[in-house]
């Protein structure tokens, strides 16, 4: 049997093989509930301009709406046969409201229709995700404004750098996360024009009113080249970027989760909900989440280079190839979407280990810069001789097997004779953090005020930063926003 949507010209109906490669219900239904709000836009429309009699739109919209609730109720079955979720929604309506239905298509086509659902899609699961963004950086700054004064050792090239606090490294994520929430909605300020009433590519010669329609979606505005409409994908090509963009952020937060858990390294304690057990080895907790985190970027960036090539050199307008948009894009917005969540619980559950973090902030003489920078600021010498100087006393404490506090003031004039004992008070990580108050630096005082900062900018309302020294909050969110 030919397709009864659109078989008039087709004696027989298609090969296995041709449905099999040609169907996309498989994956599209999830637009289902877009596709019926479109529906519903485009016939009111229709109707409002006397396309259509307010009788037909009356039994279309109400036998759309029957349509919906027996989807989400779970009776609905979908058709390989009827290809798409378009074709299955039509198809279902005529069943239930007779020959009304065939006039719901009228100045349209599927290929402005799929490009209105896709983008009504894509826009409600950026807003998921803006929203998932947010609760994760809030669940940062809540800990990083606990962990304020907590030190750890700051890298490079994952050597011993210098001192940062634990709270300045968390917010430097809450930043990152930022702007992976303003690329996201930048994606969505230029994606919100809608296509329908562009039909297959040229319009159409009823007098629709697509400026009607594009309100009631809640589109800014029409497309103004049917053709471009019908055959811009942009808008999931820059989601998908700054979904990639955000999910390397994840994986290299993820990777730190990583190493930061490790017996090694034990700079934090993973929960038991985020963590899993070995089948042979006892004392194993092993990072799955994290490390599942770490590894979804794969396939968001996939997703994105497969779109690319999908949309690259593809003739005015519309082609099936376009299709090829769905699966890759709904699995890589699913993966964002499970990594934030993933994350969110992570960061709120982990556990610091203040006191390891310490004593390996100040391995490594991690103070060597701040003796330098005390050799030019109390005795005036040149950054690039002090450099030389400290390098000759992180030498001799190396010789001598012990940290830089361990030298004696001794010590320090057999290098220089210059050198007093007023230096021993900036070789402790604790003087090393509170001397960097430099705007964004990793002071404890400015990670304060940053994070009040971030708080006001996510919740709306006023922060104040909270007061230094006040005693460490627990191991868990205070809540307090
Ligand atoms: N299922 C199709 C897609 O996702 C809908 C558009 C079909 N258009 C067409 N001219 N065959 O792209």
């Amino acid at each position: 049997m030919s397709n009864k949507m659109w078989g008039g010209r087709f004696a027989t109906g298609p090969d296995a093989i041709m449905e099999e490669i040609n169907a996309s219900i498989g994956f599209d239904q999830r637009l289902y509930r877009q596709d019926i709000a479109g529906s519903i836009a485009h016939a009111t429309m229709l109707a409002e301009t006397g396309i259509l009699t307010q009788a037909d739109r009356d039994s279309i919209v109400a036998g759309l709406n029957e349509v919906l609730a027996e989807i989400e109720g779970g009776t609905f079955t979908f058709s390989r046969a009827l290809e798409d979720i378009h074709m299955n929604v039509e198809s279902k309506l005529r069943e239930k409201i007779g020959d009304a239905a065939g006039r719901l298509h009228t100045a349209r086509s599927r290929n402005d229709q799929v490009a209105t659902d896709f983008k009504l899609y894509v826009r409600d699961t950026i807003d998921t995700l803006v929203t998932q963004v947010t609760t994760l950086q809030l669940a940062l700054v809540t800990r990083a404004e606990e962990e304020a004064e907590t030190i750890m050792p700051g890298f490079t090239h994952l050597q011993s750098a210098q001192p940062v606090t634990f709270g300045h490294h968390l917010l430097a994520y809450v930043e990152m996360l930022g702007r992976d929430a303003g690329r996201l909605l930048d994606a969505r300020k230029r994606l919100n024009e809608s296509p329908l009433g562009s039909a297959a590519l040229a319009g159409t010669p009823y007098p629709i009113d697509r400026h009607m329609t594009a309100e009631k979606l809640g589109f800014d505005r029409p497309t103004a080249n049917s053709l471009d409409a019908v055959s811009d994908r942009d808008f999931i090509l820059e989601t998908l970027a700054a979904a990639t963009i955000c999910a390397m952020h994840l994986s290299r937060f993820a990777e730190e989760m990583v190493i930061w858990s490790s017996a090694q390294f034990s700079f934090v304690r993973l929960s038991d909900k985020f963590t899993t057990g070995s089948s042979i080895m006892p004392q194993k907790r092993n990072p799955d989440a994290a490390e599942l985190v770490r590894a979804k970027i794969g396939r968001i960036l996939g997703a994105l280079t497969s779109l690319i090539v999908v949309m690259k050199g593809l003739p005015l307008a519309y082609s099936k190839d376009m299709q090829e948009d769905k699966e890759v894009a709904f699995d890589a917005l699913d993966s964002l979407s499970l990594s934030l969540a993933a994350m969110t619980g992570m960061v709120s559950d982990l556990t610091p280990n203040r006191e390891r973090m310490r004593v390996s902030a100040a391995a490594g003489f991690s103070t060597a810069t701040d003796i330098a920078d005390w050799l030019v600021r109390e005795l005036n010498i040149p950054f690039r001789d002090a450099h030389h100087i400290t390098g000759q006393i992180v030498a001799l404490a190396e010789q001598k097997n012990c940290g830089l506090e361990g030298l004696t003031i001794e010590d320090f004039k057999f290098i220089d004779q210059r050198i007093d004992s007023r230096i021993h008070k900036v070789l402790t990580v604790e003087a090393s953090v509170a001397a960097r108050q430099s705007y964004g630096g990793t002071a404890p005082a400015n990670v304060l005020v940053q994070a009040a900062r971030w708080k006001t900018l996510l919740t709306g309302q006023p922060h104040d930063p909270k007061p230094l020294g006040k005693k460490k909050h627990g191991t868990h969110g205070d809540g307090g926003l």
